[in-house]
């Protein structure tokens, strides 16, 4: 691919459970894309355990995320660390700080603003253990979110309420404001008796019945959300069976498709290089980790691309300049928006900013919050 022709694409790497190598797959898939002429910037987004600079070798005191959520540098870019790796930046996450693990909600739009503005081809978030709100946050405003798993019981179940999360995150902060859709939503969230009611093909016939004109929204989220799935430390030769389990108990219970994008085998060895991941995959017992991530890597982008041809994801938008829009939109006379409906474009609003200004703009129409940034 030409440069000029790149899109910026954002990886979330997440997993539910801690400990299932979610940073050194993180730091290796970089390394990987780095050595391609790609460039890279790691970020860590773990908020309550960061960890991926040690990996990278950076143990001495640096400038972390902790300097950009306390105003003490205006931007993430003023906080990017050179590391081993040509063509790879990182941003170190911050040691435990009171308060800071759980940031407000504008302060996750802005963190992933200036996330999506970082001057590099590919980002990859290295997420947090658990389902916080922010981990789950995080992984939805990403481009594709990757979940790590280990092939045993627990890690797999972990990886399951993960990604049931997940997509109940997105369902709830794309209708939250819709009166009919989003209590039905809320109700499916609280349930306790196993998920057998609530699938989205289930959701879909619900909105059907409620409000028709959503579709669409509906429709997108199951294009759109497709998480990729990368087994750690797996036997050599075997697809094991928890994990095709995980994939039909996504498909069936959630209606989701997981795409499985690749296995990571199992490498003692690595204790020894856990302040040197980038040089691990140069040594002899890195390699077959090496050529595994190259084969994910190539699988990743093959979907991205294909992504990026459906979906046009320009600039961003701030919550200020999108309730801004929404109002203008709400005084729009209902004519501008026919063959579709106003309240799923003023919806879409909230998570696809860029489509509905280039639809308002084709459409004719301007308003000083299109181009504010
Ligand atoms: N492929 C692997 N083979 C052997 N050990 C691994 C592998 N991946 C990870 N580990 C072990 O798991 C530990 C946790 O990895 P890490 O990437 O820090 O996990 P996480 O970020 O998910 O908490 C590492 O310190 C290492 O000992
Ligand atoms: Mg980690």
């Amino acid at each position: 691919m030409k440069p000029e022709q790149k899109t910026k694409t954002i990886f979330s790497v997440a997993g539910g459970k801690g400990g299932v190598g979610k940073s050194i797959f993180s730091v290796a898939l970089g390394v990987k894309l780095a050595r391609d002429g790609n460039s890279v910037a790691l970020v860590d987004l773990d908020l309550g355990a960061a960890n991926l600079h040690t990996c990278l070798g950076i143990i001495k005191k640096t400038p972390t995320i902790a300097d950009f959520i306390l105003k003490k540098v205006p931007s993430l870019e003023d906080i990017l660390l050179e590391t081993s790796q040509e063509n790879m930046k990182a941003i170190s996450g911050a040691e435990f700080v009171a308060g800071m693990a759980n940031p407000a909600h504008w302060m996750k739009l802005k963190i992933m603003r200036h996330v999506k503005a970082l001057p590099v081809d590919y980002i990859i978030i290295d997420l947090g253990a658990g389902v916080h709100f922010n981990t789950l946050d995080f992984f939805g405003m990403s481009d594709r979110g990757i979940v790590v798993t280990a092939p045993e019981p627990g890690a797999v179940m972990n990886a399951y309420s993960f990604i049931k999360g997940a997509l109940f995150r997105r369902l709830q902060s794309v209708f939250k404001k819709h009166p009919e859709i989003a209590p039905v939503i809320d109700t499916e969230t609280k349930r306790t008796d196993g998920d057998k009611r609530f699938t989205l093909e289930w959701l879909t016939v619900r909105i059907k019945e409620l409000a028709p004109d959503m579709l669409p929204l509906i429709r997108e989220i199951e294009r759109d959300f497709c998480p990729a799935l990368v087994v750690n430390r797996m036997p050599e030769g075997q697809r094991h069976v928890l994990v095709r389990n995980l994939i039909s108990l996504c498909k069936e219970r959630l209606g989701l498709t997981v795409e499985h994008a690749g296995n990571l085998p199992d490498i003692p060895e690595i204790t020894g290089y856990l302040l040197k991941i980038p040089g691990f995959l140069n040594t002899r017992t890195g390699k077959p980790y090496l050529a595994s991530i190259e084969k994910i890597a190539d699988k990743l982008i093959t979907h991205s691309e294909s992504e990026t041809e459906k979906q046009k994801t320009g600039t961003d938008f701030s919550d200020e300049q999108i309730e801004k829009i929404i109002d203008f939109m709400e005084g729009l006379d209902n004519g501008v928006f026919k063959g579709s409906n106003k309240s799923t474009w003023k919806l879409r609003m909230y998570f696809k900013p860029s489509e509905v200004v280039d639809f308002l703009i084709n459409r004719g129409l301007t308003h000083e919050a299109f181009y504010k940034k």
